[in-house]
């Protein structure tokens, strides 16, 4: 893909969104933020995801004030996602998305999401979770009728919490960002989002590393001469997914962009998705009220 972007997809708000973006979690200090955006900016990369909880979106923002003129691009030509931290949900929310526009300070942001269905320091059963949501949701609604956040979703958010977010915002969720890779196919959550016009994109494809060494992801990169990364990415984007691989290894985010001059057979992908157990490497909803 070098030089060049990464195919897109249509967001309910009808902005096109880059399939493929940089994770940005646990990407910190500003030279290693800096040579990352470098290294992702100069492979084609258009979209970077950060976090409040992630404390680099002040560095993400400085990066890319200082690069996009290098790679002669502008603010319009890239793609930044964010997210409001479990702390802040409810009562603190507005201010946190305001810190979050002020930290990066590009003027916009482009998809800013609640980054996690509970609370922090409430009990995950606790009856105040759903209320919280909320009141979150109100908060991205009005910063989004203002244009500072161009389009609002919600992250790790199970299927109950669609239902009920669904039912009562009055403006819908542009994205659903999970955890979702050959162990976790989250096929119900996947059929829903498409239901409701809501984009399902993946976080951890790589399962955090774990699943580079999986036997049989390594039998289908050594059938199609490929890595074991590129399968894991292209196994997502061949069904649509958007990805989000993250490495500050400017080798390796170079690689894992070569995803859409090969496509995996038929067999590959039902090997892989064969692999689906429900296994996670990151964070589990499941119990939040
Ligand atoms: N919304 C949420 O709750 C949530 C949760 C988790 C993640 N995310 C987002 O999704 C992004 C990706 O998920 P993730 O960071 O959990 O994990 P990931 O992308 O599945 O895996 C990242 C790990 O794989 C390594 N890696 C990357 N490319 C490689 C390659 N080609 N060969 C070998 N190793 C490679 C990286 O190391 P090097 O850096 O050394 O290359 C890093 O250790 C995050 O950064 C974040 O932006 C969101």
């Amino acid at each position: 893909m070098s030089s060049s972007t990464s195919p897109t997809v249509l967001l309910n708000t009808g902005v096109q969104m880059p399939i493929l973006g940089l994770g940005t979690y646990k990407l910190v200090g500003p030279e290693n933020v800096y040579q990352a955006v470098d290294a992702a900016l100069a492979a084609g990369y258009r979209s970077f995801d950060s976090a409040a909880v992630y404390r680099n979106e002040a560095d993400l923002g400085r990066a890319l004030k200082e690069l996009l003129p290098k790679h002669g691009l502008t603010r319009e030509d890239v793609f930044i996602t964010s997210k409001l931290g479990p702390k802040h949900q409810g009562q603190g929310s507005m201010e946190a998305a305001l810190h979050s526009l002020s930290q990066l300070d590009l003027g916009y942001i482009d998809l800013y999401l609640i980054h996690w269905p509970g609370t922090q320091g409430l009990q995950v059963s606790d009856q105040r979770n759903p209320g919280n949501r909320a009141k979150s949701w109100a908060s991205l609604e009005e910063l989004h009728a203002q244009g500072k956040l161009k389009a609002i979703g919600v992250s790790n958010y199970k299927l109950t919490h669609m239902k009920e977010l669904m039912q009562s915002c009055k403006i819908p969720p542009a994205l659903l960002q999970v955890e979702f890779h050959p162990q976790l196919c989250q096929t119900e959550l996947r059929s829903v989002c498409k239901e409701y016009g809501v984009c399902f994109q993946a976080y951890s494809s790589l399962g955090r590393g774990e699943l580079l060494s999986h036997p049989v992801v390594l039998e289908v990169a050594k059938n199609c001469d490929r890595t074991p990364a590129q399968v894991l990415l292209r196994w997502a984007v061949q069904q649509g997914v958007p990805v989000l691989p993250k490495s500050s290894n400017p080798d390796r985010i170079q690689r894992n962009t070569e995803l859409f001059d090969f496509s995996l057979s038929d067999a590959d992908m039902d090997k892989l998705s064969a692999l689906d157990c429900g296994l996670r490497y990151c964070w589990d909803p499941s119990d939040v009220a």
